[in-house]
């Protein structure tokens, strides 16, 4: 899809594992260079080793002045800037009396902070590029559930901020999308989701799985794409049906079998 003497650029946040993985993965295939963002040192220097295109840039997305630096680097090894992904993300699933507010801010800092400090500081070289952003939201900011008052909360804010981006930005030719992922067993998902959510989320699923890491970059590098170049504003569930499907799917699923 692109001239290999100048291929456009992206930055990908969380980018060391799991879904930032696999979408610097699936850029890198289709020809743009990609700069990888991550805070988790170690893990980002190993994976980043070998792959032709790409860059690590150690930063932690919650942080002001990391960020900053990030972008002045970013810009520094490649002159541009045509899709931002901003992937990084964590998990905390309590009950609202055990959320106290150091739990809350760790939370908000990443999931949301994160994406408003890396869009701003990127958003001049967007504008040069007429480029992307693609935020990275969820189901559960989409639908509420328990245990989620936090991590729930900052995804709900996530697509909002996402509206709000691609209202002022349309006019510079920035186009703003969100993906929102039903569950991907990542180290992330691990983490939080017991036998009784995996088995809760199978009942809901029309497609009665869990995604797989590439399926969700597939959705994130089409928004980033020119291919999507008359797309913005929206939030593309990657879910296997969970967000468009209401009451009683497991019993109609077992009627139909029949
Ligand atoms: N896995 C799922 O089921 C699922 C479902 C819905 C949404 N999501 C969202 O997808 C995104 C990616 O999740 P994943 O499952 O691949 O997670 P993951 O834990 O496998 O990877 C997240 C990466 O982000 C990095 N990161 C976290 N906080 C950071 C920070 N402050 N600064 C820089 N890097 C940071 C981590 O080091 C890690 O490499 C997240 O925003 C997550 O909320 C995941």
């Amino acid at each position: 899809m692109t001239n290999s003497s100048n291929p456009p650029v992206a930055v990908v946040t969380g980018a060391a594992r799991g879904i930032g993985l696999a979408t610097t993965q699936l850029l890198l295939e289709d020809g743009w260079h990609v700069a990888m963002i991550d805070r988790d040192e170690p893990e980002l220097m190993k994976v980043s080793n070998g792959l032709t295109g790409a860059r690590p840039f150690v930063c932690d997305v919650s942080v002001p002045e990391d960020v900053d630096q990030m972008a002045r680097q970013v810009l520094a090894w490649s002159g541009r800037i045509d899709a931002l992904v901003n992937n990084a993300g964590v998990a905390d699933f309590g009950p609202m009396a055990d959320t106290d507010f150091k739990r809350w801010r760790t939370v908000m800092e990443t999931n949301l902070d994160g994406v408003f400090l890396c869009s701003q500081a990127l958003i001049p070289a967007l504008k040069q590029t007429h480029g992307a952003i693609v935020n990275i939201a969820s189901i559960s900011g989409l639908r509420a559930s328990t245990l989620r008052v936090a991590y729930g909360t900052s995804k709900a804010a996530v697509i909002h901020l996402t509206k709000q981006q691609a209202a002022e930005l349309g006019e510079h030719n920035v186009r703003v999308n969100c993906v929102a992922p039903g569950p991907v067993r990542t180290k992330l998902a691990i983490a939080v989701h017991s036998p009784e959510i995996i088995a809760a989320y199978h009942d809901a699923i029309p497609l009665n799985r869990y995604g797989a890491e590439h399926e969700i970059a597939q959705a994130i590098v089409f928004l980033a794409s020119p291919k999507a170049s008359y797309i913005t504003g929206q939030v593309l569930a990657a879910d296997g049906g969970f967000e468009s499907t209401g009451v009683g799917l497991p019993a109609l699923r077992t009627k139909l079998d029949k």
